[in-house]
């Protein structure tokens, strides 16, 4: 089980990546869009703060055209790369061409058939819209629950995403998520709980060690 940060903005994703618990980014072409960096500075310095894996969502809008963003994609991020593609005729097609030697991610998933086409394609994770699916459908963890049934024993690892609380992480986690894609308000609320505050004032209020505190 990984845990990533869906993120492109660079100060958020090294205070996450501080954590030590974080394993790699997730990004899609708004999130993008919100960078103030140019793009292959952007990756260059995703590269210096992390070694995991880094997802790219192709944004071509044609076979051959997507090919060559893919394989430019991977001169820049290497063996860290996840290419994402968004779940349509085209990426499915892709993903089945790619998913050989690149992990491939479909995305935006929201049914249970996208994820037979998926699993067919040969792609190595698939991302969940939880949040979304609950908002717009009703329930969004019933659909982790049936994707993870129709993953299980096969190559590709389901990476729930849309996840807008630590409660909503980790009952899809229970659902059968594989993996986790966190905004960073929702990771940075992971480790925190309110009694385990006040414990953790009282241990430094009352509380003595071998060493003085600052
Ligand atoms: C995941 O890869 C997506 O970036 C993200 O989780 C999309 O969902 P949201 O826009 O509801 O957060």
């Amino acid at each position: 089980m990984s845990i990533f940060i869906d993120s492109a903005n660079l100060i958020q994703i090294k205070t996450a990546l501080e954590l030590g618990w974080v394993q790699g980014i997730t990004t899609n072409p708004l999130l993008l869009a919100q960078s103030d960096l140019e793009l292959k500075a952007l990756f260059v310095a995703l590269r210096k703060l992390n070694d995991g894996p880094i997802f790219y969502q192709l944004t071509s809008n044609s076979f051959e055209s997507s090919i060559a963003e893919a394989h430019q994609t991977l001169e820049l991020l290497e063996k860290q790369l996840v290419i994402k593609l968004p779940p349509t005729d085209l990426g499915f097609r892709l993903c089945s061409e790619l998913s050989s030697r690149i992990p491939c991610c479909p995305t935006a998933i929201y049914s249970p058939a996208q994820a037979l086409v998926a699993r067919e394609a040969g792609a190595q994770y698939l991302a969940v819209y939880v949040n979304r699916a609950t908002r717009l459908m009703g329930d969004g963890l019933k659909l982790i629950e049936d994707i993870a049934a129709i993953l299980k024993d096969s190559q590709t690892k389901l990476l729930a995403a849309s996840l807008k609380s630590p409660d909503e992480a980790t009952l899809a986690f229970l659902a059968g998520a594989h993996h986790l894609t966190l905004p960073y308000s929702t990771l940075m609320d992971m480790s925190r709980h309110p009694l385990s505050d006040e414990a953790v004032k009282q241990f430094e209020t009352e509380g003595v060690g071998l060493v003085q505190r600052d």
